[in-house]
């Protein structure tokens, strides 16, 4: 063999299809989650492949969180998943903090990645700002944790927005990584981000540049999970837009952010294509668009809200949908975690 030999590739994971994804408990949830996110896990739920969504509150401590809201925050997780339609009979609901593996796979990932891979990370950039140094270290390593989340249920898809797109390549360098290190080629599968959809980067209505953010300070930029209908309906008709009417192709769409936004979300929450939106509205002014956007939205998102709020009226119920499914998910994890130890050279 010669050095130009290329090394035979690893065999590739070959154990079953599983979805998995979260959300953090960190404050108010918005359109942008519900369109990249929610919606989505809907749609995968009923794929035949098991799926499982935790509410990341591991996550949410990176930033410093009152532990009793932390406890709203979680219940407020889930009652927004099951309002959007996950059913906990298909789909494993349960709180990360529930079960322990997590912890136990971080610390291990974390002296596989290596201090290049999260200097790269632009979110930690974004979220320490200008004193890093007083940024929780747990906030650094955020995307370690967020690797074992996934790679601990051996996921091999996760549906999330684009601005997680950076985090799952550094999942899928884990997971190679340690396939390498430890000898173990096809232990963990690379998993796959399904960014799909047309509002996988749900912007701002106040600023058709900058991502729809719950950490933007200004309320009319996002549309949140609890607003009501008149609020929403407001919130859509003071959106940034620019005086033309709507354009009839994408090229055109494509240059100007505002309405590429609002069409973007027009078509998520209607289920068509972008094209299709424009086909019906292209030549139309924003005044015609906007109310039809804000009944749209209106009729989409207030079962949503209605459901959720009767959900927080019971949060023993809430509790006892996610233990069942830190139990279901512990069955799952605990197996996975006792053999990555005894490939490790853990007591186990
Ligand atoms: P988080 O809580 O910031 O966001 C939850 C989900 O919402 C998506 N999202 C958006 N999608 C479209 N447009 C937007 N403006 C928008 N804002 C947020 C996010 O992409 C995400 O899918 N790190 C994750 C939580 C997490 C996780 C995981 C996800 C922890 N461990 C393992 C998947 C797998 C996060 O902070 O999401």
């Amino acid at each position: 063999m010669t050095d130009q030999t290329p090394a035979p590739a690893a065999p590739a994971y070959t154990g079953p299809r599983r979805i998995l994804s979260g959300i953090q408990a960190s404050g108010a949830l918005h359109l942008g989650n519900y369109l990249g996110a929610l919606k989505r896990f809907v749609e995968l739920q009923d794929q035949g492949a098991p799926i499982f969504v935790f509410v990341a509150d591991m996550h949410a401590i990176t930033v410093w969180q009152e532990p009793a809201k932390l406890v709203t925050q979680r219940r407020e997780i889930a009652a927004a998943y099951l309002a959007s339609g996950l059913d906990p009979r298909k789909t494993i609901i349960f709180p990360q903090s529930a079960v322990r593996a997590h912890a136990e796979l971080a610390w291990i990932f974390n002296c596989v990645a290596r201090l290049g891979w999260l200097d790269r990370m632009t979110q930690f950039k974004e979220k320490s700002g200008k004193h890093k140094e007083r940024a929780s270290v747990g906030l650094y390593t955020y995307p370690v944790l967020q690797a074992a989340d996934i790679l601990l249920y051996k996921a091999t898809e996760v549906p999330v927005g684009e601005d997680q797109k950076q985090h799952l390549e550094l999942t899928r360098d884990v997971a190679q990584k340690f396939n390498n290190d430890f000898g173990v080629p096809g232990f963990f599968p690379l998993p796959d981000p399904v960014i799909q959809g047309p509002a996988t980067r749900v912007m701002s209505l106040r600023d058709g540049l900058a991502k729809m953010s719950k950490s933007d300070p200004s309320d009319n930029s996002r549309i949140n999970l609890t607003d009501d209908a008149d609020t929403i309906a407001a919130k859509i008709r003071k959106a940034k837009t620019d005086p033309a009417p709507l354009p009839e192709t994408l090229d055109e769409l494509n240059a100007r952010p505002e309405a590429k936004n609002l069409v973007a979300i027009y078509a998520a929450l209607a289920g068509l294509t972008r094209e299709q939106v424009i086909a019906e509205f292209g030549g139309q002014g924003f005044g015609a668009f906007k109310p039809a956007l804000a009944d749209l939205a209106v009729s989409s998102m207030a079962p949503v809200t209605a459901e959720m709020r009767r959900l927080l009226n019971d949060p023993a119920e809430i509790d006892r949908v996610l233990a069942d499914g830190a139990q279901r998910a512990a069955e799952v994890a605990d197996p996975v975690i006792e053999e990555v130890k005894k490939i490790v050279g853990f007591w186990s």
